[in-house]
Order: C-alpha cells, then structure tokens, then sequence
C-alpha cells in the first residue's frame, strides 16, 4: 500500500504504470480475488528497487543481494526480487499461512524452478527470524504499524538489525499528514475494479487508527473490509527514536519528491532534513550501522 493511505495530491500514479508484473496480472475470475485485487491496488514493487540499489551501494559501492522481506504477505516482492539479477536470493517471513499459501500459488509459481529456489518463505513471527542474514530487510506498507507500543516497536527494529549482514540496511515506509487522521473514503479506479481506503477511526489520545480495504467490481457486487488494519500512526521523530534505542548508529530520512504540474508525489525520495507540510506524504528511513569492510 505505500502509495495509499495518503491524500491524492501528494501521491504517485506513475509507480503503477512502471511495474513490469502489470503485463502478467490475470483477468476472469482470479481478478475477484482479494489478494490479487490487492496487488494490483497498492503494490508495485520493481518500482522501489532502483531505490533500494541506490542506497545500498552509496553506502556500501557494491550491490545487494540477499533480501528479507518482513510482513512479506503474498510475498510478492521477494518474487520479483529474484527475477531483478541473477544472482538475488530473498526471504519472505509472514505469521498468515493462508496468505503464504496462496502467494507460493501464484507469485512463486510463474518464477522458473531456478528462480524459485533463490525464495525462502517462513511461516514464523518477524520478531523471530533472523537467519540467515541479510543485505536488506524490508518492512512495507507500514506493515510494522502494527507494534502498537514503544517497546513492542524497538523489540521488532532490535531483530530487524540483528538480521542484517555487515553493511545491511533496514528499510521501511512511513506515511502522514494532517489528512491522514479524518475520517473519509478514498477511492481510486482500476481495469474492472474500484480501490477504496478507508479511515475509519482515529484515537488523538493514543494515536491508534484503523483502515479498512474494500474493492467493488464495475460490473456489480464488491468486497466490503477486504483487509482491516488496527495500527498506532507513528511520526518519523518516534520512529528514528526508536531505530537509534534499538541499536541502530544512522537513519536517514527520504522524503518523496513532487510532480509540480499533478501535485502528486512522484516516485523519486532523496534524502532530507525537513520536509513539506503537505496535507498527507509517503518517506522512507533508511537504518544501518556502518559500511561493508572491503
Ligand atoms: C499489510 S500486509 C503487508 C503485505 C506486503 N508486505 C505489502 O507490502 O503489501 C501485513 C502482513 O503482515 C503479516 N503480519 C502481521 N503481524 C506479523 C508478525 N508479527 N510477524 C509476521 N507477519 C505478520 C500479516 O499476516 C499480513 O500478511
């Protein structure tokens, strides 16, 4: 969901129309499958890997290879990891068998046999898996959001670094803005299908909020709390608090870069300092301890 949950102005539309997986999506009846309706809704993962690529190697001068996708799901980015170079292994760590299930049905499935065996799937809470280690563990879709309390927070940042390989990076997504806590509907249209994000409450006290999904079919019909999410909105100042508790040495910040002439975010993150008070926004942080030894 990285380009969701925000208001429209500052959102990008040109990551769906980069995704090389658009050209493979199916139609018929798999396309009233949640998990399918999903993806094509709210993730685009080659998307983010130049991003990835780009901050690994200004650390570290070579490229990564071995990924760990936490919260993996249906384990789509592990999938299109291993079809990106040759040479990329990735790990999918998920607690929802049934999720898991279907992700080896169709996302490993169309992968080459040798393909396949550079996937590792586990069926295991994130708080512990942390071997084998990795370049880049991956928390996206703010799936971490769901660790609703300070220390429940650094417990998962602490085994997220202790997963990493020397010169590894931790990377995850973090949204906001003031239009991020109203309560409303947003709804975005697809081929066949119309994508609609829901705030559904936000608690100022405790800054706990849930989101619902829900799909419906231009035809007729649709999927009402396809997916329901009872997170805690975190700031980036929590967030880095926490990464540096959790034994982290640096965390950068990437803010989302904007389209002038659309007014939506545009895909491109550099790091900064500051960023704009725009109504919502999508960033990234990006923590690590040191470079790789050579
Ligand atoms: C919002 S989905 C994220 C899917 C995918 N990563 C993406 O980018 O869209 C969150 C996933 O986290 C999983 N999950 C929740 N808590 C977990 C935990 N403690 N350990 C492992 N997986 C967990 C859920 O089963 C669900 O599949």
């Amino acid at each position: 969901m990285s380009n969701q949950p925000v208001s429209r102005r500052r959102r990008s539309s040109s990551r769906k129309q980069k995704s090389r997986r658009r050209t493979l999506t199916p139609r018929g009846p798999k396309s009233r499958d949640r998990h399918w309706l999903y993806q094509e809704s709210v993730q685009s993962p080659d998307v983010h890997f130049g991003f990835f690529d780009r901050a690994y190697r200004r650390l570290n001068g070579s490229t990564p290879r071995v990924l760990k996708e936490d919260f993996c799901g249906t384990a789509l980015l592990a999938s299109e990891w291993v079809e990106w170079r040759r040479e990329n292994t990735a790990i999918g760590v998920d607690l929802h068998a049934p999720t898991l299930a279907w992700g080896k049905k169709y996302n490993l499935a169309r992968l080459t046999p040798e393909q396949r065996a550079r996937v590792r799937l586990q069926r295991a809470n994130v708080l512990h898996v942390t071997r084998p280690r990795a370049d880049l563990v991956v928390a996206l879709n703010f799936s971490y959001f769901i660790f609703r309390t300070r220390d429940a927070l650094r417990e998962y940042f602490r085994a997220a670094r202790r997963s990493l390989a020397p010169g590894g990076m931790f990377i995850g997504d973090i949204f906001g803005g003031w239009d991020t806590q109203k309560p409303k509907t947003e709804r975005t249209r697809h081929s066949g299908f119309t994508y609609l994000w829901e705030m559904d409450r936000f608690d100022p006290v405790t800054n706990f909020v849930r989101f619902h999904i829900h799909f419906e079919f231009r035809d007729r019909g649709g999927i009402r709390r396809a997916f329901t999410y009872d997170w805690r909105l975190w700031s980036i100042p929590e967030i880095r608090e926490i990464l540096h508790e959790a034994g982290f040495r640096h965390v950068d910040i990437y803010w989302e870069g904007i389209d002038r002439r659309s007014g939506h975010g545009n895909s491109v993150f550099r790091r900064a300092e500051r960023g704009e008070n725009a109504p919502g926004w999508i960033a990234f942080f990006v923590a690590y301890d040191g470079a790789k030894r050579r």
